[in-house]
């Protein structure tokens, strides 16, 4: 199955990745995830990406591009993948078109996650992660069962996004109102777009989006 996952900055398409995958058995393929991660090392990608991340903007198509076609040749991804995060311009969607099409690979589904401006704020304004495993959560919609415990591992250390600020959060929705979602009709006209309700709660969208993985509408 090869998947995408559209929608805003906090529009909940990493927590959903995540259970897809799980659910699926496919790769995860977060562009954010993987540029955090040449931040972290320091990387001449890292040092490009860094501050344009933490000011709200998109990184240069051609660099993004560049990762994800290296990416999805991996061979964790030959039973298929979710994008979460990319494409995220008209140009990165039309090489992702053709990167699949060399291949003979189409794509199976395009999923938009809808959700108001005022409440991706107040998702972004709540979000952590365990310091030690990168589980997410959410001060109010999903906090961990035990308070100051990762679910997941046990950690007691929490960590914040450099770019989860009230401040960027409005460049990162300006760059997804102007650059990401005139990829919409794109993949509305390929008869490949379906949207769900990304305001439900998180069980809730999970089961729309596996009802239309699973053929049955959401
Ligand atoms: P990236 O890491 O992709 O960030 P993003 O798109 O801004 O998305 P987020 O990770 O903030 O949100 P999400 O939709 O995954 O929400 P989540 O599930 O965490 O990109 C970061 C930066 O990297 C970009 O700004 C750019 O600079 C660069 N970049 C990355 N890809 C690029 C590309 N292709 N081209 C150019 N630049 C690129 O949920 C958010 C919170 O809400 C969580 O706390 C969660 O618990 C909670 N939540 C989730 N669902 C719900 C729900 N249904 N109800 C209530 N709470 C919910």
């Amino acid at each position: 199955m090869k998947l995408i996952l559209l929608g805003p900055p906090g529009a909940g398409k990493g927590t959903q990745a995540k259970r897809l995958m799980d659910k699926f058995a496919i790769a995860q393929i977060s562009t954010g995830d993987m540029l955090r991660a040449e931040v972290a090392s320091g990387s001449a990608v890292g040092r490009e990406a860094k501050a344009i991340m933490e000011a709200g903007k998109l990184v240069p198509d051609a660099i993004i591009i560049a990762m994800l076609a290296k990416r999805i040749a991996a061979s964790d991804c030959a039973k298929g993948f979710i994008l979460d995060g990319f494409p995220r311009t008209v140009a990165q969607a039309e090489a992702l078109d053709a990167m699949l099409k060399e291949r003979g690979l189409p794509l199976d589904h395009v999923i938009e996650l809808a959700v108001d401006d005022a409440a991706l704020i107040e998702r972004i304004a709540g979000r952590f992660a365990c310091a030690k495993c990168g589980a997410g959560y959410h001060e109010t919609f999903q906090p961990p069962k035990v308070a100051g415990v990762c679910d997941a591992c046990g950690g007691t250390e929490f960590t914040r996004r450099a770019d989860d600020n009230r401040e960027t959060v409005k460049t990162r929705l300006d760059a997804y109102h102007r650059q990401t979602a005139p990829i919409l009709p794109h993949y509305a006209r390929q008869g490949r777009l379906r949207q769900v309700d990304g305001m439900a709660d998180i069980d809730e969208v999970t089961r729309q989006i596996e009802a239309i993985l699973l053929g049955g509408g959401a």
